[in-house]
């Protein structure tokens, strides 16, 4: 008798971004996120585009995506409110508290976010953690705050680096850098992004507490488990 092989980590991510489907208000507009599993959903939810009125996204990549398979993108100023809002992480706690801005679009994450009445929050099992603070936290920053706010991360213990692409510091959608920051343990996710917030020049804290998710969909080699609701 064979073994069947574990599925890989793209594979979960297919599974969970599939699952997040049934989650869909049918004629109602869905809150889009960003990266590799929300790719998964984009390509799922186009199969009933019919049935929605469209989509707000979080960044242009998932914007580009959606249009091309058809799918009609709204401007965040125009829909007052979401019935839900669909996206991944790159750690979760047990109480939906999340660290979120690996792909950099972690501003218009959590403006999409505050719309919506329901965050799902899809993610494969690697990303289920005890505590946040395994992946290093991005920050999204005035360039001409970053070394100003990476002294602030050092005097709490961490190290911020900022985050380059082609060797030159990344330019978010938003036109801002991204600090990534290493050595923090986040004992008290909704303080420390109330704190981390209120520094002059920090945009958005990759720490998503305040709106956390409240619905957890993991995609597991036994299926997709839902963790909590609230
Ligand atoms: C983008 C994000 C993503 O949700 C996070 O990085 C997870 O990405 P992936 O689904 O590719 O693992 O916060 O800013």
């Amino acid at each position: 008798m064979t073994t069947p092989s574990p599925l890989t980590q793209d594979e979960l991510k297919a599974l969970v971004g599939k699952a997040a489907l049934q989650y869909v208000v049918p004629g109602a507009i869905v809150g889009v996120g960003t990266g590799s599993t929300v790719n998964h959903f984009i390509d799922a939810l186009a199969g009933m585009k019919d049935q929605i009125r469209g989509a707000v996204s979080s960044s242009v990549a998932s914007t580009e995506r959606l249009k091309a398979l058809g799918i009609p993108v709204f401007d965040a100023n125009e829909v007052e409110s979401l019935a839900v809002y669909i996206d991944g992480a790159d750690e979760i706690d047990g109480h939906g508290c999340m660290v979120k801005g690996g792909g950099a679009a972690l501003t218009r994450e959590k403006i999409v976010a505050a719309l919506a009445s329901r965050f799902v929050c899809i993610v494969d099992e690697s990303k289920l953690v005890p505590a946040l603070g395994r992946f290093p936290l991005p920050v999204e920053v005035i360039p001409m705050a970053a070394q100003h706010i990476a002294r602030r991360f050092a005097a709490l213990g961490g190290t911020a680096r900022m985050r380059l692409r082609d060797g030159q510091p990344l330019v978010t959608d938003n036109g801002q850098h991204i600090l990534d920051v290493t050595g923090l343990s986040i004992t008290d996710p909704l303080g420390f992004e109330s704190q981390v917030n209120q520094w002059p020049g920090v945009v958005t804290v990759g720490v998503f507490a305040h709106q956390k998710a409240s619905v957890g969909l993991v995609g597991t080699t036994q299926g997709v488990v839902k963790t909590f609701t609230y």
